[in-house]
This record gives structure tokens, C-alpha cells and sequence, in this order.
């Protein structure tokens, strides 16, 4: 059992003793070193598609992880769907496409702290972290008012179907919210088809590759994979990345002092605070891995925030250090599932910690502690309130 609040004394021990190690109650390989970590998600012969393993299949047969009505998407999927559809997809996600979106991300951040300046006390979780990526995406999609308001109400509920044991009660829930999010886009993605605006998903219906196109299921299961992936994380690395500045004064003055150090500062963060916690694959070839041999068709888990702080790959891991020399973590994972949405969550989170930056001088953590959520997903936390200068002047 990996304690939910520090689970990072339980992480080093696994890693010095058994960086891959059978674990009987979950039926999987776990993975908590970097090199091995690499190997799964990079090397060949791992596969995505859950129903590769025969324990998984059987669960998705019973229905376990709800009754799949949309296409695959991209997580679960294997060459040659996923290359194809990776191919199509990538143009609209490069660093570059990204830029482009800048001011809009930029007005969305503003908005969403326009009412910090005045306020006595703030939760970072529900007030800053959870609206930013949605309202981003509100925005991407060009949604309007009432199609904002179902994005934000529905929008939470799709990640039940990404715990690694989902219950019964988040499956369905992710069900319900999947089918009214489509009932609600398709139509639109029908109009934009013909008449295409300047939004994300017009420019997901024109994408085109060697005559490919992606088909309007396609697109639609698109959009909201890019729901279900990039709230949470998003959100997130917010929320952990105030935590941790808050309990590292000198590395928020040093980062006040020296704000050209905050796309550094972010990837610190996503190194130390790993906000998606497991990557699953399971294997298709007999092999070795580390001590471990492993048989085609066993799961294996990588623990990413373990990977994280390998100390055979980041030196002094346990310190958190926003002028750390770059090095390559895998939060957003590795290889040819690497997150596709990592260039636009960066931005998001590089600039909400611009804006926020100046506005956090005095301002401090409330008394009661900050609550980390029970999952075996996201390494996120509840709530974390912070109290103005003004209140506990
Ligand atoms: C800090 C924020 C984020 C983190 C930590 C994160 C993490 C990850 C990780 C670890 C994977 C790899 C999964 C695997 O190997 O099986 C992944 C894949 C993916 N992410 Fe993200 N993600 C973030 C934000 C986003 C955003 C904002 C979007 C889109 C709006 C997004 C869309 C995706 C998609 C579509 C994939 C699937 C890629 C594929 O299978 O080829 N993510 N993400």
C-alpha cells in the first residue's frame, strides 16, 4: 500500500529494493526506476490496449470500465491506429501551433485571477487550477455559454474512467458525462465540418495527412479525450506547484527575483509533484526487466512519480531546486504516447505562474493543511487555501 500524503519514502524503498517488482493484489509488474521506466514506455514490444491482457479483457467484458460507446482514443491505442492517428493529430499540438494560442491563454488566466487582488482568502484547487484548463478549452472549442456551462459541469466527472480501479459509481458517471458532452458537440462538429471557424476543432476536421482525414467519431472522441486528459493534470500542476513555492520561500523569492527561471520552475515541478502517477502497458514478448522475467500478456505499471526521483538520474532527487540543470522527466511520460497536450498544459502552467507570480508577495497557507486526494491516478490535491496579506495583517 503507497501512502497517500508522502508516498516517497515508500517509492525510494521499492526503488533501492526491487525497482520491478511483482505486486500480487493488483495482478501487475510495477516499475519505480527510471531506466526500466524508459524501457517500458520507449522501447517495442509494450502494448496500450488494455484488452492485451487477459484479466483486463475479461473486466472490459463485464462492462468494468463502462460499455466503451465511443472509438478508442489515442491512450489505448496500438500501431498502426495510434501512429495513424498520432500522424493526423500532432500538427495541432506542436510547440508552435501552441504559441499561436498564446493570447488567448494569456486573456483566459487573466480572468480567471481578476478577483485575487481583492480577495481575503483563495483555494487555489477550485478557484485557479480546475477553471484555467477548462476555461482554455471553452475557448479552443469555441463553445458557447450553455456548451461552457456542460464542459464545466460534466467535464470532472470523465476522469472516474481513468482510476486504475474505477468504481462502479465513476464509471457510469463518466458514461453519462461522455454521452451528453457528444450529444452537445456533435452537432457543432457537423456545422463547423462545413462552414470551419478558427477553432480547434474546425482545425481537427481539416487536418489531413497523404489524403487521410480524421472521420467525425474520430474528432469527436478527440475532443474529449482532450477533456479527459487535460483537466486534471493541468489543474494540478497548478495546484501542486503553489504548495510547493509555499513551502519553499527562498525558491519563490528566487523565482520573483528572476522570472526567467519559470519554465524551469514548471518542469521542477512536474518532476517533483508528478501529477499523473501510472502509465499502464502490458507486455507482448517474453523478456527480462530488470530481476523480473515477464511473460507476453502481463501488465506492467510504471510509477512515474517514483521514476521522477531516481537519484541514478536526477542528483539530490528529494530537493526541490527551480535552477535544477534540465533533465528529461516523465511526467508527460515517454515515446509514442508521450502527452500529446504537454505543450499546451505547459503553457497554461507557465502562464498562470506569471500572472500569479506577483500577485502571491504575502501571501501565505492557511492553517489548516493542504488535503492530497485518495487516488492511485493523480497525485492532486483537494483543496489548498491561502490567506491574503490583508486577512492576517
Ligand atoms: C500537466 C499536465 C499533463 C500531464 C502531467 C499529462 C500526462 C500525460 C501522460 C503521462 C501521458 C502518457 C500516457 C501513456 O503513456 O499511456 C499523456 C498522454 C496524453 N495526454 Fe497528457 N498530460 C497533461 C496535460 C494534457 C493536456 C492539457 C492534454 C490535451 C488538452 C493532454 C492530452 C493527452 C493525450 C491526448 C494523450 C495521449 C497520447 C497518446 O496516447 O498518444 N494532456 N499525458
Amino acid at each position: 500500500m503507497i501512502p497517500t500524503v508522502d508516498p516517497y519514502p515508500t517509492y525510494r524503498r521499492l526503488r533501492e529494493q526491487h525497482p520491478v517488482y511483482w505486486d500480487g493484489d493488483l495482478d501487475t509488474f510495477v516499475v519505480t526506476s527510471y531506466a526500466e521506466a524508459n524501457t517500458v514506455l520507449r522501447g517495442p514490444g509494450w502494448s496500450s490496449d488494455p484488452s492485451r491482457n487477459p484479466a483486463l479483457a475479461a473486466r472490459i467484458e463485464r462492462g468494468e470500465f463502462g460499455n466503451q460507446a465511443l472509438r478508442t482514443t489515442l491512450l489505448g491505442m496500438d500501431p498502426p491506429e495510434h501512429t495513424r492517428l498520432r500522424r493526423l493529430l500532432a500538427p495541432a499540438f506542436t510547440a508552435r501551433a501552441i504559441d499561436a494560442l498564446q493570447p488567448r491563454i494569456t486573456a483566459v488566466v487573466k480572468a480567471a485571477l481578476a478577483d485575487l487582488a481583492t480577495a481575503n482568502e483563495v483555494d487555489v484547487i477550485t478557484d485557479i487550477g480546475y477553471p484555467i484548463p477548462l476555461a482554455v478549452m471553452c475557448e479552443l472549442l469555441d463553445v458557447d455559454i450553455e456548451g461552457a456551462q456542460l464542459l464545466r459541469t460534466e467535464t470532472p466527472k470523465l476522469v472516474g474512467i481513468l482510476q486504475f480501479n474505477p468504481d462502479a459509481d465513476a464509471v457510469i458517471a463518466a458514461e453519462e458525462a461522455t454521452a451528453s458532452l457528444a450529444l452537445h458537440l456533435l452537432p457543432i462538429l457537423g456545422d463547423r465540418r462545413h462552414r470551419p471557424g478558427a477553432d480547434l476543432a474546425s482545425q481537427l476536421l481539416c487536418l489531413e495527412d497523404n489524403g487521410d482525414t480524421l472521420g467525425l467519431d474520430e474528432v469527436l472522441a478527440t475532443c474529449i479525450l482532450l477533456l479527459t486528459a487535460g483537466h486534471e493534470t493541468t489543474a494540478n500542476v497548478i495546484g501542486n506547484g503553489v504548495l510547493l513555492l509555499m513551502e519553499h520561500p527562498d525558491q519563490l523569492e528566487l523565482l520573483q527575483r528572476d522570472p526567467a527561471l519559470i519554465k524551469p520552475t514548471i518542469e521542477e515541478i512536474l518532476r517533483f509533484e508528478c501529477p499523473a502517477k501510472i502509465v499502464g502497458r502490458t507486455n507482448l514478448v517474453e523478456r527480462q526487466l530488470g530481476e523480473q522475467t515477464i511473460r507476453p500478456g502481463e501488465r506492467v505499471l510504471v510509477l512515474l512519480g517514483a521514476a521522477n526521483r531516481d537519484p541514478a538520474q536526477f542528483p539530490d532527487p528529494e530537493r526541490f531546486d527551480i535552477t535544477r540543470t534540465p533533465a528529461p522527466h516523465l511526467a508527460f511520460g515517454a515515446g509514442p504516447h508521450f502527452c500529446l497536450g504537454a505543450a499546451l498544459s505547459r503553457a497554461e502552467a507557465q502562464e498562470t505562474l506569471r500572472q500569479l507570480l506577483p500577485l502571491l508577495t504575502g501571501w501565505r497557507l492557511a492553517s489548516e493543511a493542504p488535503a492530497w486526494r485518495v487516488s492511485d491516478t493523480f497525485r492532486a490535491l483537494e483543496k489548498l487555501h491561502l490567506v491574503s496579506p490583508a486577512a492576517h495583517a
